[in-house]
């Protein structure tokens, strides 16, 4: 023990939370530290649905085309199949992620980004490669081992897991990204609501080519019912694509409440071959695991200089795609706010706005991702198959062929079943609708008012603390997305024609204040053209109001109409929302 490192933020965990909070910082010109236990990133392919609002992320932060060469793009995702294997009979299948002809117009209209699969493995690499080549340190085979906090910052204890030598990093924040059983967490004593370890659940990965018997209904979900499949786990047995479709990874659930299974290879090429209906099969197993679904949402997000973030804050079954997508949204929320207070613009009140954003968003993914493991309860009733076992199974299942009044019901129960499952795979409005309420938002009391259901649409409005809304702008030779104009690395004032005398004033502000604004005018002959006219209908101020946008693109304030003198209108607005009144 004795050197000490010293860095502005440490961050604990290299994972989706971590790693995108290292590149948000180096992004932001913060001196920033990332250790992490093991000696290079996820192992296992893991997380993988990544969903708009996360591309949208990567695309503000340049690596975009990155992950879409990475990726198994939008296309090939959506085709979800409900069967009783692979290669056995198809009960039915679901436009999932958007792509039905509908639901993608939705998709489409809200983001200039669409859902695509990056399996963790490969996502994890490309967020920490482009953090440590913006500046940001990183450094494997180092574990944390506990903190303490005085007024100016907080001293970390690590081990370098190598040498075992130990030594203490000095920080000014510390972010901890160390996953759902994370130390940081515990030590700093967030306070949480629910339960760990649920249900029991297994992943087995392995190799085979099974391009046959799914590459005309291309998805990265195959859903199998079969007898035990809705013991634990999360929901019904999962046949998941890793890499279109020689790699895939399968989800099976064990009876938590009696001893874990002895998972080996043998076990591991059954549960296979069952669940692809290929009893010959030679599958290439290439791991396998035992893990606990959670449910467990924390209601304390930070403790003094020390904040945690991902699954530290938000544990929960891979049900709905959320989990490393949150862990990415709660890095970008977190980040800008730690550089405005590092970089002298903001107080450090700003920071508690990161729990009251990001508190209630995880109480809502845990809780939707829950609900749609247990929704698979409705499938199993609709067939008549609960509880059932081999023989008894395959009749009930068989009956749904009958030509017969149970077998009209059934039938019409199925169709009721899978309707619910949009709440799970099409859930938009969860996807992208998420709303701020806190001290870096001044709300107009007004809030996007949903005119169908909450959780499958998404409603673009520019009520403070909504996402701005989606729309295409540019000129006879270029295109952009609105949010592409409104940059991590400052705040944003959108305006029109009219409202145009918001530029000198945003200029005054940003030079009183010292804090990167800039005005955007949007309208013909102007910086960008609204081209589809879409913004017009969208912006929901006049067109001399105003919008302003924060650096992770939610609407801070906004101004109907140009007051008589919009600096100083401005520079309340400005100075309240960053504690400096
Ligand atoms: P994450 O767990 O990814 O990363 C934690 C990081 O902290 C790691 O880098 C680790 O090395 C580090 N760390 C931990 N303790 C440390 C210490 N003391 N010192 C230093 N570093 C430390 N989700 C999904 O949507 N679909 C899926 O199919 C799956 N499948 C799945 C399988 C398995 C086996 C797991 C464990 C998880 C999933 N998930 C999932 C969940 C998904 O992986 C998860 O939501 C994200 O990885 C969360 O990202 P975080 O960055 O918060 O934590």
């Amino acid at each position: 023990r004795g050197s000490v490192v010293e860095t502005d933020v440490l961050i604990v965990g290299s994972g989706p939370a971590g790693a995108a909070a290292a590149l948000c910082l180096a992004e932001l010109g913060v001196a920033t530290t990332m250790i992490t236990k093991y000696r290079w990133t996820a192992n296992t392919p893991r997380a993988h649905i990544t969903n708009q609002r996360a591309m949208e992320i990567f695309r503000d932060l340049g690596i975009e085309d990155q992950v879409l060469a990475d990726a198994t793009p939008h296309e090939l995702v959506g085709d979800t199949v409900f069967c009783t294997s692979i290669a056995g009979e198809e009960i039915g299948r679901i436009h999932t992620w958007g792509t039905r002809p509908d639901r993608e117009g939705d998709y489409r209209l809200a983001s200039p980004c669409l859902t695509v699969d990056i399996p963790q493995t490969y996502l994890e690499p490309i967020l920490v490669r482009n953090a440590a080549q913006r500046g940001a340190h990183v450094r494997f085979s180092t574990e944390y081992l506990g903190l303490v906090q005085d007024d100016d910052g907080v001293t970390v204890d690590v081990r370098d897991r190598l040498t075992g030598h130990e030594y203490q990093i000095r920080a000014t924040y510390v972010i901890g990204a160390d996953g759902a059983r994370s130390k940081v967490a515990a030590d700093i004593g967030l306070t949480y609501e629910g339960a760990m370890d649920i249900a029991g659940s297994m992943n087995i990965t392995f190799k085979a080519d099974i391009a046959a018997l799914v590459d005309h209904r291309p998805s990265v979900l195959y859903w199998v019912i079969q007898p035990g499949s809705n013991v634990g786990g999360i929901g019904t047995g999962l046949v998941r694509m890793v890499r279109p479709w020689d790699e895939w990874l399968i989800v099976w659930g064990y009876d938590i409440a009696g001893p874990p299974p002895e998972l080996d290879e043998e076990m591991a090429e059954g549960i296979v071959r069952d669940l692809l209906g290929m009893p010959d099969l030679e599958p290439e197993i290439t791991g396998f695991s035992l893990w606990g679904v959670n449910e467990m949402y924390a209601t304390t997000l930070q403790q003094g200089r020390v904040f945690a973030a991902g699954d530290a804050i938000h544990r929960h079954p891979p049900s709905n795609g959320l989990g490393s997508n949150t862990s990415v949204q709660d890095a970008y929320n977190l980040a800008w706010k730690l550089a405005a207070v590092l970089q002298g613009y903001a107080a450090p009140s700003l920071l508690d706005s990161y729990e009251a954003e990001r508190a209630p968003v995880a109480q809502r993914i845990v809780t939707r991702a829950n609900r749609s493991a247990r929704e698979f309860g409705d499938l199993f009733e609709a067939l008549g198959v609960v509880g059932l076992q081999g023989e008894e199974m395959a009749a009930a299942l068989e009956e749904r062929k009958a030509a017969t009044p149970e077998g009209a019901r059934k039938r019409a129960a199925l169709v009721k079943a899978m309707e619910t499952k949009n709440y799970e795979f099409n859930a938009h409005g969860v996807e992208l609708g998420q709303f701020y309420e806190s001290g870096a938002i001044l709300s107009d009391g007004t809030r996007p008012a949903p005119s169908r259901d909450a959780d499958l649409y998404h409603v673009m409005s520019t009520s403070p603390g909504a996402h701005l809304p989606h729309a295409w702008v540019g000129d006879n030779v270029t295109k952009h997305a609105l949010m592409d104009l409104a940059p991590y690395a400052r705040w944003t004032l959108l305006t029109g024609i009219t409202g145009e005398a918001w530029s000198d004033a945003a200029a005054a502000v940003a030079s009183d204040l010292g804090i990167p604004l800039a005005t955007v005018v949007i309208g013909p002959g102007r910086a960008v053209e609204d081209l589809y006219f879409d913004w017009a209908k969208l912006r929901e101020v006049e067109e001399c109001g105003a919008v302003l946008v924060r650096p992770d693109k939610h609407v801070a304030w906004r101004a109907t109409n140009l007051p008589d003198d919009p600096t100083a209108v401005l520079r309340e607005a400005v100075a309240t929302l960053l504690g400096r009144l």
